[in-house]
C-alpha cells in the first residue's frame, strides 16, 4: 500500500521562497471533450505541472461518454497541452502526468459510470496515496448541472465526511440565465456541496492584470486621494474581440453579450475598480467590499438612450471578409441575440455619487482589447490661454488588462518650443518590460487555488445574484426588440456613440 501524502505542518503560508503546493488530490473534469477544457483547462493543468506546482500525488481524472481507456484521453491530453500550453513542452514533464491520468465512461444519467467514478476515487488512496481529495470541474452546459450535482449527491461523491478528505466544486459561468435560475442553481449547489467548497469561476479575476487593480489602488499613495466624485469625470471599462462566435452558436444565442461578458467579467471589473479597500487581503473581505459596489449600482432611468445593444453584420477585419451573426453556423434564422452591449451605470455612494460607469462589450470589433479607464475632470483653473491647451485632454489612468498588459497614465506636457503650448503625453508601463517573466494564464491560477482551498479570486453566490439584478431590468427592456446592426471591424453600433454623445463624451479609441 502506499504511504498517504500528507501537507507540511511545518510550512508557514507567508514563506514566499517555496510555492505553496495543494494537498495530493484528484482534478474531475465533467466536459473534458468540449472546448473550454481543450483550449484552456487541459493546458493550464499542464503548465502547472512544468512549474512544479502540482503535488507529488496528482491525478488528473476525465469523465465523457467517448469509448476512452486510460492511454487514448492522455493522448488527447498530451495534443491539447501541446496546442495550448504557455509554457514550453517537455516530455519529461507530460509522462510524469500522462501516467496519473485516468478516465471514466459514461454519460450524465448513467448511474453505473457514477458509481464507477466514485470508486475510482477512492481507490486513489491506495494508488497514488490521495487521501479522498477531490476537485470537480463542471465544464458543461448549465442545463446538465442538476443531473451531474445529483449524480454526485447519490454515490456521496460531494460529501467531505464520506470521503475523508474535501471535495470541492468549481462551475463555470454564466451561473444561471437570470437573478430566478441563479438563485434555483445556488440552492442546487449548496444542498450538494457544503457552500464554502463552491467555487464559481469568473475567468478575468484570475489574470493578473486584474489583481493588479488591487495593488495599484491599495499599495501606493498617489491614486486613492483622487479616486472619487471630485476628481474623476467618468469611468469606461471596454472588452472587445475581434473574434465572433466561432463554433457556439448554440450557447451563445441563447446567451448574447449581456448575459456572456456584462453580467460577469465586466461588473467584476467594475466592482475592483470601485470597491472601497478591504479590511484584509481575504476571500471574506474583498468579497464583502466587491459585494457593497454591486448593490449599489443603478441602471439608468432611461434604458432606451443608455441601454444599447447590436448586431454584427458582414464586414472586413484584418483584410479578411467576415460573416454577419446571422450567417453563423448555427445561428437560428432572424435570431435578435446581441453581440455587442453598452450601458451606462451609476453607483449610489458618496465616492461615486454622479459619476457614470460606461461598460461596453463585443465581438467582431476591430481588436482584441480589454481596458478600464478612469477620465479625470479638467484642473480647475488654467492660467494658460485657451489656445496653448486646446490640444490637451482629460488625464487619464488606463488599465491595459491584455493585450499590453500594463498601466498608462496621460497628462499634459509642454510643447518643446518658445510658446506654451500644452499636449497630451503618455507614461507607460508595461509587465512585460518590468518583469520577467510571462504572465500566468487565468486558468492556472485558478485551478490551483481551487486546489489550495483559496476562495479569494471566485465571486460568492451574493455576487452572482447581485449581477442578475443589474442584467435582468435591461434584458426585460431588450425583449422584443431587434438590436442596432454593426459592421464587423467597426467599434460597434452607432447608437453606442450617440449614447456618450448625449452626455457630451465619447469613447475612447483602445
Ligand atoms: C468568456 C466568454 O467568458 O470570455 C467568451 O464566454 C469570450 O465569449 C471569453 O470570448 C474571452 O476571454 P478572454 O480571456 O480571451 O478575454
Amino acid at each position: 500500500m502506499t504511504p498517504t501524502v500528507r501537507a507540511n505542518p511545518l510550512r508557514d503560508p507567508r514563506d514566499r521562497r517555496l510555492p505553496r503546493l495543494p494537498d495530493p488530490c484528484a482534478l474531475v473534469v465533467f466536459g473534458v471533450t468540449g472546448d473550454l477544457a481543450r483550449k484552456k483547462l487541459i493546458p493550464a493543468v499542464y503548465d502547472l505541472a512544468n512549474r512544479g506546482l502540482l503535488p507529488p500525488g496528482f491525478v488528473l481524472l476525465g469523465f465523457a461518454r467517448r469509448d476512452w481507456d486510460d492511454d487514448s484521453f492522455a493522448e488527447v491530453l498530451r495534443e491539447a497541452a501541446q496546442k495550448g500550453a504557455r509554457t514550453p513542452f517537455r516530455e519529461e514533464v507530460w509522462d510524469r502526468l500522462a501516467s496519473s491520468v485516468k478516465f471514466v465512461q459514461g454519460s450524465f444519467n448513467d448511474d453505473q459510470a457514477f458509481d464507477t467514478l466514485a470508486k475510482t476515487l477512492l481507490d486513489l488512496e491506495h494508488s497514488h496515496g490521495i487521501p479522498g481529495n477531490a476537485a470537480f470541474y463542471l465544464s458543461i452546459p448549465p442545463s446538465a448541472f442538476p443531473v451531474v450535482l445529483k449524480q454526485m449527491q447519490r454515490t456521496g461523491m460531494a460529501s467531505n465526511e464520506a470521503s475523508g478528505g474535501w471535495r470541492r466544486v468549481v462551475v463555470e459561468k454564466p451561473f444561471g440565465h437570470d437573478q430566478e435560475s441563479a438563485r434555483a442553481l445556488n440552492e442546487l449547489v449548496d444542498d450538494v456541496f457544503t457552500a464554502p467548497d463552491v467555487f464559481r469561476i469568473d475567468h478575468y479575476l484570475g489574470k493578473e492584470t486584474v489583481q493588479n487593480l488591487l495593488a495599484l489602488r491599495f499599495a501606493n499613495t498617489l491614486f486613492e486621494p483622487i479616486w472619487n466624485s471630485h476628481f474623476v469625470d467618468s469611468v469606461q471599462i471596454t472588452m472587445a474581440e475581434d473574434v465572433g462566435i466561432g463554433t457556439r452558436a448554440g450557447f451563445y444565442d441563447e446567451t448574447g453579450a449581456a448575459r456572456d461578458v456584462l453580467q460577469n467579467h465586466l461588473l467584476q471589473l467594475l466592482a475592483l475598480t470601485a470597491m472601497e479597500e478591504p479590511v484584509s487581503f481575504n476571500a471574506e473581505a474583498i468579497r464583502y467590499e466587491k459585494l457593497k459596489i454591486l448593490r449599489a449600482v443603478s441602471l439608468p432611468d432611461d434604458l432606451a438612450s443608455y441601454a444599447v445593444r447590436g448586431q454584427y453584420e458582414q464586414g472586413w477585419l484584418a483584410g479578411q471578409r467576415v460573416r454577419g451573426y446571422l450567417e453563423e453556423d448555427g445561428v437560428p434564422a432572424g435570431s435578435r441575440t446581441e453581440t455587442f452591449a453598452a450601458v451606462r451605470l451609476g453607483i449610489e455612494t458618496r465616492r461615486w455619487a454622479g459619476v457614470p460607469f460606461y461598460l461596453r462589450t463585443g465581438k467582431r470589433l476591430p481588436r482584441r482589447v480589454t481596458e478600464i479607464a478612469i477620465s479625470f475632470k479638467p484642473a480647475p483653473h488654467l492660467p494658460f490661454d485657451a489656445t496653448d491647451t486646446s490640444e490637451l485632454g482629460h488625464n487619464q489612468l488606463v488599465v491595459r488588462v491584455q493585450p499590453d498588459e500594463g498601466v498608462t497614465l496621460k497628462f499634459g506636457s509642454k510643447v518643446p518650443g518658445s510658446a506654451m503650448e500644452v499636449r497630451n503625453v503618455a507614461m507607460d508601463f508595461l509587465f512585460g518590460e518590468a518583469f520577467t517573466e510571462s504572465l500566468p494564464e487565468a486558468y492556472e491560477r485558478l485551478i490551483l487555488d481551487v486546489l489550495l482551498g483559496d476562495a479569494t479570486l471566485f465571486p460568492n453566490n451574493a455576487e452572482v445574484i447581485e449581477s442578475w439584478r443589474v442584467i435582468d431590468p435591461m434584458e426585460d427592456f431588450w425583449a422584443g426588440s431587434a438590436p442596432h446592426l454593426y459592421r464587423a471591424g467597426t467599434w460597434g453600433p452607432a447608437a453606442a456613440d450617440e449614447m456618450l454623445a448625449r452626455d457630451g463624451r465619447c469613447w475612447r479609441r483602445p
